[in-house]
Order: C-alpha cells, then sequence, then structure tokens
C-alpha cells in the first residue's frame, strides 16, 4: 500500500476522505507497511504513537492527533526530527465545557441514580426526602487549568452563581478573565482548601501527571465533588476512591481513566459516582470540526491544496 497519509480510522465528516487519507487500523499490518512512505499519519488519542513508529517512517512530516490532548505522542522525538505536531485546540471547547458541566449536574442532582430508579420500576412516588442532591449557586468552584475550556466551564459555573477560582502553571498571583466575569489565580493548596467542586482542566504532562494524589484530594473541604474531563493521569484514582467510600468526596464524575478504556474496577459500584466513556468532544459539530482543522493542517503541511 502506497499511503501519503495514513489514519487508523474514518473520522466525523468528509474532510478526511477530502484528503485522499488511507485507512488501516493502528499497528495492523497494513498500517506498518506503509509507514515507509508516510508523509502524514492521523492517529486517535486511544493510539500512543512510540519513537519505534516514527523510526518506520522516514518521510513522516506530521502528525494530526483527532484530539486537543497530545499526550499520547512522542514529543520530544517529533521535535528532534522536525514533525509538525496537530491537534484540535479551540473547536472542541465548548463541547468538552458542556460535558464537565453534564456530570457536575449529574453528580449533584443524583440524575444517574434517578434515571435507574425509574427504568428499573423502583420508584414508587414523590418523597420529601428522596434522591436529595447539593446546590451549587452560592459554592466556589475550583478550576484546576485556566486555558480555553477551563474558561468556558467558568462561563457556565458563573451563569449557575457559582465563584469559580483557578490554579494553571503559569504561576500564581492576578487573576483570569473568562468573558463574563474574572477570578482569582490562587496556590495550589488554596484553590484545593477552598473549592466545594473541583474541575480539570489541564493537560496531562510530566508536570501534571498525579499532580492531585490522596494528600492533595484531602485538602478538599468535606463534601467536595470532583470532576475530571482532562486526563486520568492527574489523579490518583485509588485516592480519589478512598475518599470518596470515606465520604470525604461528596461525589465524582468522571469522562476520563488512567489506563482507559479499562476502569479501576472499584469505580463500578463506587457511590455517588457518574461515569462516562470520554465523550468530551462527542458532537457531530465538534467532531466534524475537529476533522477539518487536522485536513488544514495536513494540507498546508504538504502542500496539498
Ligand atoms: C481531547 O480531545 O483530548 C479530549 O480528551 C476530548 O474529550
Amino acid at each position: 500500500m502506497n499511503a501519503r497519509i495514513l489514519a487508523t480510522s474514518p473520522l466525523v465528516g468528509p474532510a478526511l476522505k477530502e484528503l485522499g487519507a488511507v485507512i488501516a487500523p493502528f499497528r495492523s499490518a497494513e498500517w506498518n507497511a506503509a509507514l515507509p512512505e508516510v508523509e502524514a499519519l492521523v492517529v486517535l488519542l486511544s493510539e500512543p504513537l512510540t519513537e519505534s513508529d516514527l523510526a518506520k517512517a522516514p518521510k513522516l512530516k506530521a502528525i494530526a492527533t483527532y484530539s486537543v490532548g497530545v499526550n499520547h505522542l512522542p514529543l520530544a522525538a517529533c521535535e528532534t526530527r522536525g514533525i509538525r505536531i496537530l491537534s484540535t485546540p479551540g473547536v472542541l471547547t465548548d463541547a468538552t465545557a458542556d460535558l464537565a458541566l453534564t456530570l457536575l449536574l449529574a453528580v449533584t442532582r443524583r440524575v444517574a441514580e434517578g434515571e435507574r430508579m425509574v427504568r428499573s420500576g423502583r420508584w414508587t412516588g414523590w418523597a420529601p426526602d428522596q434522591l436529595l442532591g447539593t446546590g451549587l449557586a452560592g459554592k466556589v468552584c475550583g478550576i484546576l487549568g485556566a486555558g480555553a475550556i477551563g474558561k468556558a466551564f467558568a462561563r457556565r459555573v458563573w451563569a449557575l452563581g457559582m465563584q469559580p477560582i483557578f490554579w494553571d502553571r503559569e504561576g500564581t498571583g492576578g487573576t483570569v478573565s473568562f468573558g463574563v466575569c474574572e477570578s482569582p489565580r490562587v496556590p495550589l493548596p488554596k484553590l484545593l482548601e477552598s473549592s466545594a467542586v473541583l474541575s480539570l482542566h489541564c493537560p496531562l504532562t510530566h508536570a501534571t501527571r498525579g499532580l492531585l494524589g490522596l494528600k492533595e484530594l484531602e485538602r478538599l473541604p468535606k463534601g467536595a465533588i470532583l470532576i475530571n474531563t482532562a486526563r486520568g493521569g492527574i489523579v490518583d484514582e485509588p485516592s480519589a476512591l478512598a475518599l470518596l467510600r470515606a465520604g470525604h468526596l461528596g461525589g465524582v464524575g468522571l469522562d476520563v481513566y488512567e489506563g482507559e478504556p479499562k476502569l479501576h474496577p472499584a469505580w463500578l459500584d463506587a457511590p455517588r459516582t457518574v461515569l462516562l466513556p470520554h465523550l468530551g468532544s462527542a458532537t457531530v459539530e465538534t467532531r466534524a470540526a475537529m476533522a477539518r482543522l487536522l485536513r488544514d493542517g495536513i494540507a498546508e503541511t504538504l502542500q496539498i491544496s
């Protein structure tokens, strides 16, 4: 197979077809056979490319990942070889922030439990104390990561009457403007100690891997809600599970997991938890826009008009 552009699966919309990309499953015999001639690779966030993959692709000029996260790519090796990394910032900001909000509301208003009760026929009627949740207005929402998605999430929780505060790797002090308002950027311990809700919106890097271990999560106020739509490796899941079972965490909403799609088995029957299968960018509009962005980046890199 002689492919200039090799993708591991079709993407949403016509963008990839317009480029004439060849499709072969990740690390299949066809995929491996195409590497020597390939100039652009298109991969998914679940396909961790390695330096040895790159070594088989001497003509490679660009790697396009159908995600904003690039933690599954050999970034240093790409930099050394001058291989361009194309990802999808910007176009999935609202979709991902919407999903984080969905998780927050689902956890605090016990949506999944209620739905299961109705479907299973266990609902016998309205009761004054049935499935009582937790209100959000007036509470502090700690946002880890003051990039586009963190700010978009801040706008959403601000509209619910919450007070966003931020931490990010840019340092502490000052404020972060998120369009409708601005909020303080604080040191991590202060963010943790103040947050009734903690939502993760930073990339997974060497600096953020394991950022939230037991010691950090214990700093959260009792009953705090943890939402993760970023990457599983940022939070130590066994610690989060232990604190949830002990009642220190009031609820957890997850879209991402360390080692996904495998889950730590204890999540499956964890209380006050809503689990989603990495749906952050999963809208038709967003996935089509992501594909167009990659198409344009590949066309520019390979000078295809
Ligand atoms: C990404 O694209 O990296 C996000 O995880 C989507 O949810």
